[in-house]
């Protein structure tokens, strides 16, 4: 067998997996396979997979261009991780199309069509490098999701959509952030962006649990939320892996953690052993929560899209299934709902969602202030700390698409402070 064909084969069944199937990267199939494999393979693996996930719409638009006739499925996946070894990870060609047509032949493809297109596309490499997408080649559903956005939101998004994410990190305390030995920017007292990503565990303080990594765009609305007393009860309704909860336990606030996912629930717990923290921890669905017992602050970090992460989560635009809104916005709004019984007089509901999009955002708080003229949208004036992100606030929400902020790129972000007032 040509050397890479193993590791190859598996990343066009992962690829087709998660296009077709609906699978993630975290599902047990997908990480059976990745476990099959050493090290330096992993590696290989995960940099075709993700790359081709996040490229595949400038792929496809390479193989309109060559390739006239209709493609099956199975064609379509070898060629889009072919494409972008050659094209975009500038991967030696003649290993990418022995390999591929190997594969093609294994699937009973045409591989005839596959050796002589991905040969062509390899002499044009250079050339193709530069091409240029639509907002028009977006999936539909996300088309008719951001129908609002600018002409130069749109425009933004379609220049970043597809980088790859940095590393953002979050330390316990000022002094472990002053003692790492890294290089980092700095995004405030406690968290910056870590410039070498590799061999992340291996880095100081990360076995001791000094830090986690979080997203900057998802740590900023609880690091910039003014704790008014040390007794102040908080609920994270849907906490699992943990971002949101850690962010809090650190400054030994009083902390409930819960959310209906068994299996996330374990990884949240893996979570809390490496960083030392105990606090309770809830299995439970937060729809069916107890009306009696109640807190002075509820997190509600939920379900969504997550296309703010689309750097981070390729395969929300990559698989054929696109997510399932009515059920997301109703589950939003029965949330908020009963966020809204559980929370004191005085207390707040912190509505957070990985999501730009309209309906996931202003809609969700505008329906919910609509029912409940107890609450109102409270102030998101920020914290004094020499660090600007005013850019991200606009009327007291917290809202941004894929950015960047000192050169290094941040999810798409949704949050806002809803306040109980009587
Ligand atoms: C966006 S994630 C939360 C991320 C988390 N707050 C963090 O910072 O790491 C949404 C979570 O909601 C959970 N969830 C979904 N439906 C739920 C429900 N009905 N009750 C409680 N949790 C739920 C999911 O299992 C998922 O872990």
């Amino acid at each position: 067998m040509f050397k890479g064909v193993k590791v190859r084969q598996d990343i066009h069944k992962i690829l087709f997996l998660i296009y077709k199937y609906n699978n993630t990267l975290n599902h047990s199939n997908i990480k059976n396979i990745i476990r099959s494999h050493n090290k330096k393979d992993v590696s290989l693996l995960n940099n075709v997979t993700l790359n081709s996930m996040r490229l595949h719409i400038h792929c496809l638009k390479i193989i309109k261009k060559y390739i006239k006739k209709k493609i099956r499925d199975h064609e379509k996946i070898l060629l889009i991780s072919a494409i972008t070894q050659i094209v975009f990870l500038d991967f030696k060609e003649y290993a990418v199309i022995n390999c591929s047509v190997e594969i093609a032949k294994k699937l009973k493809l045409y591989a005839g069509l596959i050796n002589a297109s991905l040969k062509r596309i390899a002499k044009d490499k250079i050339a193709l490098k530069e091409i240029k997408i639509q907002y028009s080649d977006f999936p539909v559903w996300f088309k008719n999701e951001t129908k609002n956005l600018s002409t130069q939101e749109k425009r933004k998004f379609l220049n970043n959509f597809f980088k790859e994410p940095d590393l953002h990190i979050v330390f316990k305390t000022k002094k472990y952030l002053n003692q790492f030995n890294e290089d980092i920017i700095k995004t405030s007292d406690i968290s910056g962006f870590l410039l070498n990503k590799e061999n992340l565990k291996d880095k100081k303080g990360f076995a001791k649990g000094d830090w986690w990594v979080q997203d900057f765009s998802s740590f900023l609305p609880l690091h910039n939320f003014k704790i008014e007393n040390k007794n102040q009860k908080f609920l994270d309704a849907c906490a699992a892996p943990g971002g949101k909860s850690f962010q809090l336990l650190t400054k030994n606030k009083k902390v409930i953690l819960n959310d209906k996912n068994a299996k996330r629930i374990q990884i949240l717990k893996t979570n809390l052993r490496r960083l030392n923290f105990n606090p309770i921890i809830l299995n439970k669905d937060f729809i069916k929560f107890n009306e009696n017992e109640k807190y002075d602050v509820v997190i509600l970090d939920t379900p969504c899209s997550s296309v703010g992460t689309i750097r981070k989560n390729p395969e929300i635009f990559f698989k054929i299934k696109s997510p399932n809104f009515n059920q997301l916005n109703n589950l939003q709004q029965t949330m908020l709902q009963k966020a809204s019984k559980l929370v004191n007089k005085n207390g707040f509901v912190i509505y957070m969602t990985c999501s730009f999009i309209q309906n996931e955002t202003f809609n969700q708080v505008n329906q919910f202030l609509k029912k409940n003229n107890n609450f109102i949208v409270s102030s998101f004036d920020m914290k004094k700390e020499g660090y600007n992100y005013s850019k991200l606030i606009k009327n007291n929400f917290m809202i941004t698409l894929p950015n960047y902020i000192f050169n290094k790129n941040i999810d798409g972000y949704f949050a806002v402070y809803l306040k109980k007032i009587k």
